[in-house]
């Protein structure tokens, strides 16, 4: 570990003592550690459970873990949970994403801890061996995330307007829905339909696919532009991805316990 006895708010390193948790610094450096950890571990345990649930719709509402609603057409058996495949794609997409990735080997691997904290091992091999190999697979997980994405926005706009797009969901009794539904579960899909989107767009793989490889920007304007706005989300990578990962379970714990009639914020209780 580096000697960073000049830095701020640090203190000598006794000579010889390295390791696991050693550190010059003084701030609480574990706080953020602490925090990614219960963080992770509550909101992934609960989709890891949410999809073994069922019950992921309610009228017009469709949960972000059963989405698209055609493949509870074809995985209806009860040995395959329905939410399995966009649950695959959920988790895979998160845990090979390079925020994600910074989060989790620190809070769950301590490797390492934090900046300028002393971790176990003493070298380093990168993501060149199984598993850790398996990261590379992050651009074909955005591939898949982002056609999930399109029934993500079909779902809300399904839920905002009823009547044009719940039919083909199998939604009952929208019939005595207004034409525009603006409630409480159509704009919680639509919120989260949107955080889902900047994640995305701010993904480094996609601002690589759509701009960053090319060497001279200037001969593709176009180009240039997506990479822009992609760059433009991949500055708050890490917001969007808790913030996007919060409204994914916030929204399927909202059309659950409607579903169940334990709560709900509809101005109208018609669905069964
Ligand atoms: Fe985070 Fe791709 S790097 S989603």
């Amino acid at each position: 570990m580096a000697d960073v006895s000049n830095a701020p708010g640090t203190q000598p390193l006794a000579p010889g003592k390295a390791g696991l948790g050693v550190t010059q610094r003084q701030d609480p450096w574990w706080a953020e550690w602490v925090g990614v950890a219960a963080g992770l571990g509550l909101l992934f345990g609960y989709a890891g459970v949410a999809a073994f649930l069922g019950k992921g719709q309610w009228g017009p509402y469709l949960s972000p873990f059963y989405s698209p609603h055609f493949m509870q057409l074809h995985t209806g058996k009860p040995w395959i949970p329905v939410a399995l495949v966009p649950l695959i794609v959920i988790i895979g997409f998160r845990a090979t994403c390079y925020y994600y990735r910074k989060s989790y080997y620190r809070a769950f691997f301590a490797d390492p801890p934090a900046c300028a904290v002393g971790e176990a091992r003493e070298n380093y091999e990168g993501e060149t061996k199984f598993p850790f190999i398996i990261q590379n697979a992050h651009r074909y997980f955005m591939i898949l995330a982002s056609f999930f994405l399109i029934f993500l926005w079909w779902d809300a706009i399904g839920a905002l307007f009823p009547h044009l797009l719940s039919k083909h969901m199998g939604a009952p009794d929208t019939e005595s829905l207004p034409f525009v539904n603006l409630a409480f579960g159509s704009i919680l899909m639509l919120t989260n339909v949107v955080l889902l989107t900047g994640y995305t767009f701010g993904c480094h793989s996609l601002r690589h696919l759509v701009g960053g490889k090319n060497d001279c920007m200037s001969c593709a304007p176009s180009l240039q532009a997506g990479w822009k706005a992609a760059s433009g989300f991949n500055a708050k990578h890490m917001q969007w991805a808790w913030a996007s990962l919060i409204s994914v379970c916030l929204t399927d714990l909202y059309i659950r316990l409607s579903g169940m009639g334990l709560l709900t914020f509809e101005p109208w209780k018609v669905f069964k």
